[in-house]
C-alpha cells in the first residue's frame, strides 16, 4: 500500500482528511507561540508521503531553455552539495490557498477540504538560496520565465506533485527563495518535506514544493493539476459550468488576512473584575508585505480597537513572518450576554481585508480572506 510509510503525526493535530493526510492545530495553541512548533504545524498533503534514504538523495536541476543565451543543461546535486553552499535562515509563514475554506462554505458549498483558520504557520526555514544554485549554472534574470519546481511524492499514474514560480521571485535577492532542509533550526519532519523543500516566502502554500526531486527553469508554468487546474480565483458567479481554469492566473502571493486564535467561535467567557475582553490572533499578508495595523470590533464596527502587535522588523517587501496580536476590549457597556468579535488587518500596501465572504466566494473556496467573525458568551 502506498499508504504503509507515513510518519506518526501529533495526536492534538485535527485531521480534515485521513488519506492523503491533513490536518491542523487547534487554533488557542496555534496562537500561542509565535514560531509554530514543527510538530503543531499544519500538514497538508496531496498523496502518500514518500520515503527517501537522505544518502542517495539527488536533485535534478535543469535549464530548458536557451533565453537570454542560456545553455540548455541538466546536473544533480546532492544534499552534501546543497549544504556546502552558503546557508540562509529567512521567516516565513506557509499558508495554504485554501485556508478558512470552512467559513467561505458558510455562504455556498465549495469544492475542497473544510480548513478552519489553522492551515498556517510561521517558522524559520534554512537551507541553500534557489538563486545561487541557478547563478552557478549560469541563469540570468528573464521576466518570461518559470521554475518548475517537482516533488518526490507520485499520483497513482506516477505523476509528480508540481508547482511553479516566475524566475523573476526565484532570482529576486530580496525573494529569498529558500531550498531547505531545517524548519526551526532542526531538520525537516518527514510531513513538511524532508530531506529538502522548497520555501517561497510570501507565497501560497502550494508552491512550496515538500520532497523536492526535481527543478527546472522552463518557458512555460508547471503543466501539473494543481498550478493549472486548482489554486487559481474566479468570480463569484463562475460555477463549475462555465468555469475555465485557463482564463485565471494561479495564486502566487496571498492577500491579507486575520483571525481570532483566542477565544475560540462558542467559547464562553467569565468576565473578571476588569472589564475587559482580550483577544488574540496571528496577521499576514503575501508579497512580503508587513501587517501595519489589525482592527476589531465587538459593535459590528460603531468602535474599533487597535491590536497591539508581535513581529520581527524586516523591511516592507521582504516581511514573510506572520505577526501575532493582542487587544483588550474594554466590555463594562456591554449588556448582551454574547458578543461577535470581528477582526481585519491591513498591510503595508493598504491593502485591508474584504468585510464578508459573499462578495468573494469562489467555486474552490480559495483566499478566503474576509474578516473573521467569532461569537462569544460571556458569563
Ligand atoms: N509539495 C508536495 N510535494 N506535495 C504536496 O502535496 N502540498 C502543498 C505544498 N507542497 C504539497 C507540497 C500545499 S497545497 C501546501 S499548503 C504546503 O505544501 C503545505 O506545507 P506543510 O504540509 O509543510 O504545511
Amino acid at each position: 500500500s502506498p499508504w504503509a510509510h507515513e510518519p506518526r503525526r501529533h495526536p492534538l493535530l485535527n485531521p480534515t482528511s485521513e488519506r492523503p493526510f491533513n490536518a491542523e492545530p487547534p487554533m488557542k495553541l496555534l496562537g500561542e507561540n509565535f514560531f509554530t512548533p514543527n510538530e503543531f504545524f499544519y500538514v497538508r498533503n496531496h498523496l502518500p508521503v514518500p520515503l527517501i534514504d537522505a544518502n542517495k538523495f539527488e536533485l535534478e536541476v535543469s535549464i530548458e531553455t536557451t533565453e537570454s543565451g542560456m545553455k540548455e543543461q541538466s546536473k544533480s546535486l546532492t544534499l552534501a552539495d546543497i549544504k556546502r553552499m552558503p546557508k540562509y535562515t529567512v521567516t516565513a509563514a506557509v499558508m495554504c490557498g485554501g485556508n478558512r475554506r470552512s467559513e467561505m462554505t458558510r455562504v455556498k458549498s465549495v469544492k475542497g477540504l473544510s480548513w478552519n483558520a489553522g492551515a498556517v504557520g510561521n517558522a524559520t526555514w534554512s537551507g541553500a538560496r534557489l538563486r545561487d544554485v541557478l547563478l552557478a549554472m549560469g541563469v540570468v534574470p528573464n521576466e518570461n520565465l518559470h521554475v518548475v519546481l517537482e516533488g518526490a511524492d507520485l499520483d497513482p499514474t506516477s505523476h509528480p506533485y508540481g508547482a511553479s514560480i516566475p524566475l523573476s521571485k526565484a532570482m529576486d535577492e530580496r525573494g529569498d527563495v529558500i531550498l531547505a532542509y531545517e524548519m526551526n533550526g532542526k531538520v525537516l519532519s518527514r510531513d513538511h518535506g524532508y530531506p529538502l523543500r522548497c520555501i517561497v516566502p510570501g507565497t501560497v502554500g502550494s508552491r512550496n514544493v515538500k520532497w523536492l526531486s526535481r527543478i527546472a527553469v522552463s518557458e512555460n508554468e508547471s503543466n501539473s493539476h494543481w498550478q493549472q487546474n486548482d489554486y487559481k480565483g474566479f468570480s463569484p458567479s463562475t460555477d463549475w459550468d462555465t468555469v475555465d481554469f485557463s482564463k485565471s492566473p494561479a495564486i502566487q502571493a496571498m492577500p491579507v488576512t486575520s483571525a481570532i486564535c483566542s477565544p475560540v467561535d462558542g467559547d464562553a467567557l467569565i468576565i473578571k473584575d476588569d472589564g475587559y475582553l482580550t483577544v488574540h490572533g496571528y496577521a499576514w499578508s503575501g508579497g512580503g508585505r508587513r501587517i501595519v495595523r489589525v482592527d476589531l470590533t465587538i459593535d459590528q464596527g460603531k468602535t474599533w480597537h487597535v491590536a497591539e502587535l508581535q513581529q520581527e522588523d524586516h523591511p516592507d517587501g521582504r516581511h514573510y513572518g506572520w505577526s501575532l496580536w493582542t487587544v483588550r476590549i474594554p466590555i463594562e457597556n456591554t449588556t448582551s450576554s454574547e458578543v461577535e468579535i470581528w477582526a481585519k488587518a491591513v498591510d503595508s500596501a493598504y491593502n485591508v481585508q474584504p468585510e464578508n465572504f459573499e462578495n468573494i466566494w469562489n467555486l474552490r473556496g480559495v483566499l478566503a480572506n474576509a474578516y473573521h467573525r467569532i461569537r462569544v458568551k460571556l458569563i
